[in-house]
């Protein structure tokens, strides 16, 4: 028997270290919380994506009375841009997360594993990798690649 393991890469910042770019996107992911529709779980999620065309997008997550139709920010946000512009690869996605009482949470909110999924299809389809920045009040968490949120995935390749 061998023993194998993983290590997951990521970089911890804070917010006076991004780039002006990745600012901008934070900055996006942060009022896209206030298009939150989550009567039910009263936590408001946005995300905000930038586009290899330079287009900028953003979605939040939008709950349903029948809980499980509802979605994610993350998926929102990816779906929504992959419709408007399905030639363009997603190269960075920002994810913000604010709780009842209005304040940004103080470390990252992490995508849940129906997100990372749908993430790591849209970073296989385009071939390149999607950034990822989980933005905390306290601290800032940066991956690389999708991959790196979803080691040992199942994709495309594994049909
Ligand atoms: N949620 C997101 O939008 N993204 C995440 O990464 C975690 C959870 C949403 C789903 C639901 O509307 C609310 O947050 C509470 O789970």
């Amino acid at each position: 028997m061998k023993k194998e393991q993983l290590t997951i890469p990521y970089f911890v910042v804070t917010e006076n270290e991004l780039s002006e770019e990745d600012r901008q996107l934070v900055e996006l992911a942060k009022s896209a919380t206030r298009t939150s529709f989550s009567p039910y779980s009263h936590f408001s999620v946005g995300a905000a994506v930038r586009l290899s065309n330079g287009k900028f997008l953003h979605g939040s997550n939008q709950e349903n009375a029948s809980y499980t139709t509802g979605t994610c920010a993350e998926r929102c946000t990816v779906f929504y841009a992959n419709a408007r512009y399905p030639e363009a690869a997603v190269e960075v996605i920002a994810i913000v997360a604010r709780r009842e009482d209005g304040r940004f949470t103080p470390f990252p909110v992490s995508p849940c594993g129906a997100c990372r999924q749908v993430l790591a299809e849209v970073e296989h389809r385009f071939k390149k990798p999607m950034r990822v920045l989980l933005f905390g009040a306290d601290e800032i968490y940066i991956m690389e690649s999708v991959g790196q949120l979803l080691p040992m995935q199942f994709n495309a390749d594994s049909l």
